[in-house]
């Protein structure tokens, strides 16, 4: 079985085929980055039309890369949500008239499904089940992963998600967009002891996050400074010690409340080389094991969506012909799909 995975959820442009025999075949993206950086954020319709512009050339690119004709293709994935309502559509629609016209399967996928899959693409792959933490510019989920489509939100975002309080506070920094890695790359030269930031909602028990508080508290502390170089160095230590650190706490509170050994991390924030440094020394101290996605499958990409696609293609399950994209959808609204 080969299948064609379409992302276009929000600003990155993912095309890729996944093989049942071979694997990933190939894999392409475009991001829109520069396009939206001058506004200093995602400007939705700018994002839908870009991924009209990009998205059939980057398939027959692809196509073409892992030298597969439209006979070959045996069903095609796209994403159908969470996410930007126009930029779905442009992905669902141009995936679902694809597979009309071959003749084939259509499969609509979840985009954070399409994240917490994302390390089967590595060569070690963890069994299930294992803990998830998904943590992108959307999102700041802990999910128990017990099979495809068996998925248990132990903790969920109240307010911010952890990529975008990164985004927001690098931008009251004056760091370009998109902040997250900016941050990350300053916070080598800060001081780690002059500044301590709170750790939100651990205090108490739960596994939900909330990290707007943490950007006022840096807008404050930022305005109390000097406001040079180095207290903008300090105030991305802190405020990245202290993201990291919470999100720290509540991994080791799931590992322990679900008795499971096993930690994805997925989403772009997981390209942060602190939080995996610590998330190794977590469970180093647990007697357990840590998987990640190389990185440029941590942020948004094409081939999570094709193999997510696969595994539900090979569980029986297909799109229908009308096309429906889910801008807001839960994890745990999906079917199992058992191969
Ligand atoms: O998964 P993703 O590519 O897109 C969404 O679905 O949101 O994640 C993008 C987010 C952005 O907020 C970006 O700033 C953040 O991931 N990010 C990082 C790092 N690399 C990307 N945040 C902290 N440290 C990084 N190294
Ligand atoms: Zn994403």
């Amino acid at each position: 079985m080969r299948v064609l995975g379409i992302e276009t959820s929000c600003d990155e442009t993912g095309v890729a085929v996944y093989a049942r025999d071979g694997g990933l075949l190939a894999h392409a993206l475009y991001s829109q980055v520069e396009l939206h950086a001058r506004y200093g954020g995602v400007v939705p319709e700018l994002a839908s039309r870009d991924h009209i512009r990009k998205l059939l050339p980057l398939v027959q690119d692809v196509m073409s890369e892992a030298g597969t004709g439209a006979s070959d293709i045996d069903g095609v994935a796209f994403t159908a949500g969470p996410g930007l309502v126009g930029a779905l559509l442009v992905g669902a629609l141009t995936g679902r008239c694809l597979a009309w016209s071959w003749g084939v399967s259509a499969i609509a996928v979840h985009h954070m499904e399409g994240h917490l899959l994302a390390p089967m693409l590595e060569p070690e792959t963890p069994g299930f089940p294992f803990i998830a933490l998904l943590v992108s510019g959307g999102h700041s989920l802990l999910v128990e992963v017990n099979g495809v489509g068996r998925y248990r939100v132990l903790g969920d975002s109240i307010d911010d998600a952890v990529g975008e309080a990164f985004d927001k506070t690098a931008k009251l920094l004056g760091l370009p967009y998109p902040g997250g890695p900016a941050l990350a790359q300053l916070a080598l030269q800060g001081n780690p002891e002059r500044f301590t930031f709170p750790r939100p909602m651990t205090d108490r028990p739960g596994l939900d996050f909330s990290f707007s508080g943490l950007k006022t508290f840096a807008l404050n502390t930022w305005r109390e400074s000097a406001q040079d170089d180095q207290a903008r160095a300090d105030i991305a230590r802190a405020f990245e010690e202290a993201v990291v650190d919470t999100m720290v706490i509540k991994c080791r509170r799931a590992l322990h409340q679900t008795g499971i050994r096993q930690l994805i991390i997925a989403g772009g924030v997981g390209a942060n080389q602190r939080l995996r440094e610590r998330l190794g020394q977590l469970m180093a101290e647990e007697d357990g094991r840590v998987f990640y996605p190389r990185p440029e499958f941590c942020t948004d990409n094409g081939a999570m969506i094709a193999y997510a696609g696969y595994r539900r293609l090979l569980a029986g399950q297909t799109a229908p012909l009308s096309v429906n994209v889910t801008p807001r959808w839960s994890l745990e609204e999906l079917d199992p799909a058992d191969a």
